[in-house]
């Protein structure tokens, strides 16, 4: 007898530790206000209400004398064990960061309530801007008009019932009427009254929902759910409320008859433990991506707050479109580059895991490698190899010109750098077009050998989609012009910017700068090119000490790239293959697009944008011009070769 009753607990231990958590998400909403300097106190928020969270179902946390000023509230719906609110609390924790940087912030799971905001507002029961009620899609199952009506009449019922319960019973209830399932739960620090109030409109709210199959009203104090499944586990079975008084009962019963039994006991509960551990470890960093965790690719937050030393400025070595680049050492020694970004909406964080499961499945010698990701914590890392050297514009812009790099070296990077991108245009099943290629983004190892960095704007496209229509993002100088004026973007996008990389690599100039009275550095090419002077146009401190022929030919590929026409430019595998074959033959490039210098002209030479606007003001003004001097009769592919009129020379 002793036994099955053993054997029925030990299974119901098992069963109900992996009972649902239910971290589906319910409601979210972040405020309209943002703020700065916020991340720090949230993170602290966010650990400490963990700390909290283990060992209760409901958590407050107020750091004093933060700045912005920050209080934090965690509730778990009663009827979780323990176990299940603690993956509950850390799904809505990796959820949340969201909506950084807004001041404030909540989000409702299934299980669980997380929210933050800039004054105490615990005791809140009902807001008139935050209180939602959302409905199914699907209706119940129901034919007949009666049926429709008693269903409806049930759900009445239901939900009015478990407010009433849950308004007795100190903030929680469940109730089952004929088929509908109905639960209740008030934030433990509201009152009674505040309870009271809260489920009276959520309960308005909800039974409104007519015949659909669920419903949920979503308040400040409080959440109410029907559904026709039932979604809630029975209080007094869970482990952790009346489950462990009647483990306490039976471990005496067992102590009693035999002690072999207690050990198997213990064992087993060790066993669960060791369970709960694995599962817990796996949820909260696996929600959103299980494939990453699986994949080995994860990073803890603190390893990497740690080892990039809290971020400080000092380990700071780059500014991308997409975010602040941090050096770090790894415990293990590794010297890593951190990608730091920071989300201010959902595309954003939908932008962040197509960048991880994009790039981690892609290696190629002159691509930077990504190591690894950061998801659980309040933002989003990227880990990637760190290259030692610096990137290509400090070595063929330095001034001072500590490292000249030789015609050789040169070269080896134009070819290296063009590898790279053809691998990414077609080298795998996916297209990619990096959308931001330019010197500061090829960094140099000590070989000297060419990496791609900064995905951050990488996009895939579908292998149907000749082109996407986006936001403008990029650098101004490498930008091809249907992109810069229509956001038309396609290949030949990165083949232009590559193009201009390979004419400022050759001559050792921004194609930014503009000297006077003779252009931008496209322009400057382009002129001697049709007066054969092309070899004057070379790096002065190369010194003449390089083979005229191959360097006419670099250049001239660099034209080709940098056609007006989308369509004249070549792919990325034919630049690789002109580059490389010794004697080719190589087509006489058209006319590049002379880009009005005024309108052009950054602030800061090289510096990326993503929404800018001074870019969409120069876009537009090139719109304007483009539209004015142009016929309805070229098609959006065709760029038209009278480039001339549309970019005023
Ligand atoms: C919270 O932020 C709002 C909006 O910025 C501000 O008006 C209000 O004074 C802040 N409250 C506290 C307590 O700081
Ligand atoms: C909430 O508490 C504050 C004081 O902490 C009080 O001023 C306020 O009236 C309370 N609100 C409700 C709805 O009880
Ligand atoms: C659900 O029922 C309503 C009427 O009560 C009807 O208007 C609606 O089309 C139904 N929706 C679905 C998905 O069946
Ligand atoms: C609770 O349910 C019973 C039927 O199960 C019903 O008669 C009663 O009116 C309900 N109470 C409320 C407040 O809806
Ligand atoms: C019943 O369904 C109707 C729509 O079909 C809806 O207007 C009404 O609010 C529902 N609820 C109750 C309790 O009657």
């Amino acid at each position: 007898m002793p036994l099955s009753l053993l054997l029925l607990l030990l299974l119901a231990s098992f069963s109900l530790s992996f009972s649902d958590p239910r971290i589906s998400e319910a409601g979210i909403y972040c405020g309209a206000t943002k703020t700065t300097n916020l991340i720090p106190a949230f993170i602290k928020e966010m650990e400490s209400l963990s700390q909290l969270i283990t060992t209760h179902h409901f958590a407050t946390y107020h750091l004093t004398n933060s700045s912005p000023t920050i209080y934090t509230l965690a509730q778990c719906h009663h009827d979780l064990s323990q176990t299940d609110c603690l993956l509950c609390y850390a799904a809505s924790r990796t959820k949340l960061p969201r909506c950084l940087p807004s001041l404030s912030a909540l989000i409702f799971l299934d299980g669980c309530f997380l929210r933050y905001d800039n004054y105490s507002f615990y005791n809140e029961s009902v807001s008139t801007q935050l209180d939602t009620v959302t409905c199914s899609a699907s209706n119940v199952s129901i034919v007949g008009e009666n049926e429709r009506l008693e269903f409806n009449k049930s759900v009445g019922f239901a939900v009015g019932n478990v407010s009433k319960i849950a308004v007795r019973d100190g903030g929680f209830g469940t109730v089952e009427v004929k088929g509908v399932y109905a639960l209740a739960q008030c934030w433990e620090s509201v009152d009674r009254d505040g309870c009271r109030e809260c489920l009276d409109k959520a309960d308005k709210a909800v039974r409104g929902c007519g015949p659909k199959r669920e419903g949920r009203g979503m308040n400040a104090g409080c959440y109410l759910r029907y559904s026709t499944d039932k979604f809630y586990d029975n209080v007094g079975e869970t482990e952790d409320n009346h489950g462990l008084s009647g483990l306490g009962v039976i471990m005496a019963m067992v102590l009693g008859t035999a002690a072999f039994l207690m050990l198997s006991l213990l064992a087993a509960y060790a066993v669960y433990r060791k369970f709960a551990e694995i599962k817990q470890g796996r949820n909260s960093l696996g929600l959103i991506s299980t494939s990453l965790s699986r994949s080995g690719l994860s990073f803890k937050y603190e390893t990497l707050e740690k080892a990039t030393d809290y971020f400080s400025d000092s380990m700071m070595i780059g500014q991308g479109g997409a975010g602040t680049v941090f050096m770090g050492t790894l415990p293990n020694g590794q010297n890593v580059a951190v990608k730091r970004l920071v989300f201010n909406t959902r595309q954003w964080v939908d932008d962040f895991f197509n960048e991880v499961n994009l790039i981690s499945g892609i290696q190629h010698k002159n691509l930077v490698k990504l190591l690894g990701c950061s998801i659980e914590g309040p933002e989003s890392l990227l880990v990637y190899e760190y290259v030692p050297n610096k990137s290509l514009d400090q070595f063929i812009f330095d001034n001072k010109k500590t490292q000249v790099l030789n015609w050789k070296q040169r070269f080896n990077i134009i070819v290296g750098t063009a590898e790279g991108i053809e691998y990414l245009h077609g080298g795998t099943q996916i297209r990619i077009i990096h959308r931001d290629i330019k010197s500061s983004n090829v960094l140099l190892d000590e070989d000297l050998t060419p990496k791609i960095a900064d995905f951050g704007l990488a996009r895939c496209i579908g292998a149907d989609k000749t082109h996407l229509s986006t936001g403008i993002a990029g650098t101004l100088g490498y930008m091809a012009p249907e992109y810069l004026v229509r956001g038309q973007l396609t290949e030949k996008v990165d083949v232009y910017s590559f193009g201009v990389l390979v004419l400022e690599i050759v001559c050792g100039r921004r194609s930014s700068s503009f000297v006077e009275n003779s252009g931008s550095l496209l322009e400057i090419v382009w002129r001697l090119f049709k007066s054969n002077g092309l070899a004057e146009v070379v790096d002065r401190s190369l010194y003449d000490d390089f083979p005229i022929k191959e360097v006419l030919k670099v250049l001239q590929i660099g034209l080709l790239c940098t056609q007006a026409a989308v369509a004249l430019r070549p792919s990325m595998d034919q630049v690789v293959l002109m580059l490389t074959c010794k004697d080719c033959d190589i087509p006489i490039p058209n006319q590049p697009p002379f880009l009005n210098a005024s309108a052009l002209e950054p602030a800061s030479p090289s510096r990326s944008y993503s929404t800018n606007s001074f870019i969409s003001n120069a876009a537009r003004k090139l719109e304007v011009s483009y539209s004015s001097s142009e016929s309805s009769s070229v098609h959006s592919s065709d760029w038209p070769l009278r480039s001339r009129d549309l970019m005023q020379k």
